[in-house]
C-alpha cells in the first residue's frame, strides 16, 4: 500500500526506511560517493519515481542524463530481458557477438561526417575519453591535448586531468597528463569584459592559435578535446564562432577534433548530437550516458584512418560492449528514431523555457536561462548586476523541490546552476507539474532574499 506522499505534498526527507538504509550507507560507502538528496529508489517509469517509503517524484535528473527515454523502457526492458536468457558476458575479445557490430554499425551511421568509421565500445564516459585520447595520439603521433575551462570528461586519471573543477573532482589526486594544455571556454554570460556573443567566440579560438606561440606547439597538439555544450560546468551553449573556430584550428594544424556528446548527444538537444547544431563534423565523438537507455555503455567513434591507426591489441577492455548493454542500446536509438523523441526533445524544451523565462521576469535571483531542444540550464545569481553567484540559495530551491516531489540537479562549478533534464517521455502534465514545483520553490527563495 501507498503510505507516501503524491507529487506536490511535502514529505520529511529522510523517510523512515530510507533513514535506515542511509546509516547502512554512512557505514559502508566512503562519503567521497557524494548524493544529492537523502532518497532510496524503489522503482521508476518514465519519468516518476517512487522511494522505498512510497513517496512519489518528478525526476528532472534522470539519473545525470541517462534516462532520455525514461526510467525502464517497456522495449529496452524486453530486449535485455531477452539477451539475459541468451547469454550474459562473453568478452568481445574471446567470443564475438552481432549486438555489438551492429551496433558499431548503427553508430557510424547516426553520427555526422560522411565519410568511413569505426567504432569502440567502452563502459564508462570517462573510458571512452582515455580511449579517444589514446587514439588521437597513437594516430597523429603528438602528446598534446586541448580541453577548456569549466570542462567535465570522468574522473580516471587522464580524464580528470581534463576536467577543469578542483574542489573535489581534482583535489589531492594530482599530478596529472603534462600533455594537457587548458583554454577559456566561450562562457558569454561569464565573459570577462563587454562583448558580443560571436566576439568572445572568436576571441577564445585567437587564445588557443595564440598560444601556439607561447606555450606549445601546434605540431605537438593530437586533439581538443570540448564538449559542445557545457555539461557539468554549467549547460552553457556556445556560438557558433566557438565551435566552428575550433574545427578550423584543427583543419589548419593537423589535430584532431574530439566531441564530447556524453552528456549533450542520444537525443537531448533535438538532434541526435549536440554538434549537429554548429554544422561542424568532429573527427571522433565519444558518446556514454543515455547511449545504454540505463545500462552501462560507452562509445568511440571516429574516421575509420584514426580508429584503425592503433596496432591489434592496443584497444579493448573485459567488460566493453557487453552483450546485454548493446542490445539495449539498440532499442534505446530505434526509441528515439520510431517515437520522434527529437522533434520532442524541441517542443518540451520551448515549453520549459517559455516558463524559465516567465519566472526570469519576476524572479531576481534567475540570472540566466538557456537551452539547446530539452537541454536546458538556469543560472542563479545572489545580483544581476555582478552575477554573484547564488550558490546557497540554489541549494535551498534544490531542497524546497525534493521536498514536494521534485527532484533536480545541481551543476556549474559553483553548483549555482539547474540543468533541468527530465527525460524526453515525459507527459506534458507532469513537466507543468515539476515546473510549478520549481517556481514555487524559486518564488520562496527569492521573497526571502529581498
Ligand atoms: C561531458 C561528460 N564527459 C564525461 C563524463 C564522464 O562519464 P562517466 O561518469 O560515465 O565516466 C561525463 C559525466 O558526467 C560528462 O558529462
Amino acid at each position: 500500500m501507498n503510505k507516501g506522499k503524491k507529487v506536490g505534498e511535502e514529505r520529511a526527507l529522510p523517510g523512515e526506511q530510507a533513514a535506515s538504509l542511509l546509516s547502512l550507507r554512512n557505514e559502508y560507502v566512503p562519503k567521497g560517493v557524494f548524493q544529492i538528496a537523502p532518497i532510496f529508489i524503489s522503482k521508476g517509469k518514465g519519468a516518476l519515481i517512487e522511494d522505498v517509503d512510497g513517496n512519489e517524484y518528478i525526476d528532472f535528473a534522470a539519473g545525470i542524463s541517462v534516462l532520455n527515454i525514461g526510467h525502464c523502457h517497456d522495449k529496452v526492458v524486453s530486449a535485455i530481458k531477452e539477451q539475459a536468457d541468451k547469454y550474459l558476458h562473453t568478452c568481445f575479445h574471446v567470443l564475438m557477438y552481432e549486438s555489438y557490430v551492429k551496433l558499431a554499425e548503427k553508430l557510424a551511421e547516426i553520427t555526422p561526417g560522411n565519410f568511413p568509421k569505426q567504432v569502440l565500445l567502452t563502459n564508462s564516459g570517462a573510458e571512452a575519453v582515455e580511449n579517444s585520447v589514446k587514439v588521437a595520439r597513437r594516430y597523429t603521433g603528438r602528446y598534446g591535448i586541448i580541453a577548456f575551462e569549466h570542462a567535465f570528461h570522468g574522473r580516471t586519471t587522464l580524464a580528470m586531468g581534463l576536467t577543469s573543477q578542483v574542489k573535489y573532482y581534482k583535489y589531492g589526486f594530482g599530478p596529472f597528463d603534462p600533455g594537457i594544455q587548458r583554454f577559456p571556454y566561450a562562457y558569454t554570460y561569464r565573459a570577462p569584459f563587454k562583448t558580443t556573443d560571436a566576439e568572445y567566440g572568436e576571441y577564445c579560438v585567437r587564445t588557443i592559435e595564440d598560444s601556439f606561440k607561447t606555450y606549445m606547439p601546434a605540431e605537438a597538439i593530437a586533439a581538443i578535446i570540448v564538449e559542445p555544450v557545457l555539461g557539468e560546468g554549467g549547460y552553457v551553449i556556445p556560438p557558433v564562432e566557438f565551435l566552428k573556430g575550433l574545427r578550423r584550428i584543427c583543419d589548419d594544424y593537423g589535430i584532431l577534433f574530439i566531441a564530447d556528446e556524453i552528456q549533450s548527444g542520444m537525443g537531448r538537444t533535438g538532434k541526435m548530437w549536440a554538434i549537429e547544431h554548429f554544422e561542424v563534423v568532429p573527427d571522433i565523438l565519444v558518446a556514454a550516458k543515455s547511449l545504454g537507455g540505463g545500462m552501462v555503455l560507452s562509445a568511440v567513434i571516429g574516421r575509420r584512418d584514426i580508429m584503425d591507426s592503433v596496432d591489434i591489441g592496443g584497444l579493448g577492455s573485459t567488460f566493453g560492449g557487453n552483450p546485454v548493454s548493446c542490445v539495449a542500446a539498440l532499442q534505446t536509438i530505434e526509441v528515439i528514431e520510431q517515437d520522434k523523441l527529437l522533434d520532442r526533445a524541441i517542443k518540451l524544451g520551448k515549453i520549459t523555457k517559455d516558463r524559465l523565462e516567465g519566472m526570469k521576469e519576476k524572479y531576481g535571483v534567475i540570472g540566466d536561462v538557456r537551452g539547446l531542444g530539452s537541454l536546458i540550464g538556469v543560472e542563479f545569481v545572489a545580483d544581476r548586476k555582478t552575477k554573484e553567484p547564488a550558490t546557497k540559495e540554489a541549494g535551498e530551491i534544490r531542497q524546497k523541490c525534493l521536498e514536494h516531489g521534485l527532484i533536480t540537479m545541481p551543476c556549474g562549478v559553483l553548483h549555482n546552476v539547474f540543468r533541468l533534464i527530465f527525460p524526453l517521455v515525459i507527459k506534458e502534465d507532469e513537466l507543468e507539474k515539476g515546473l510549478d514545483i520549481l517556481e514555487e520553490a524559486i518564488k520562496e527563495v527569492d521573497q526571502a532574499m529581498s
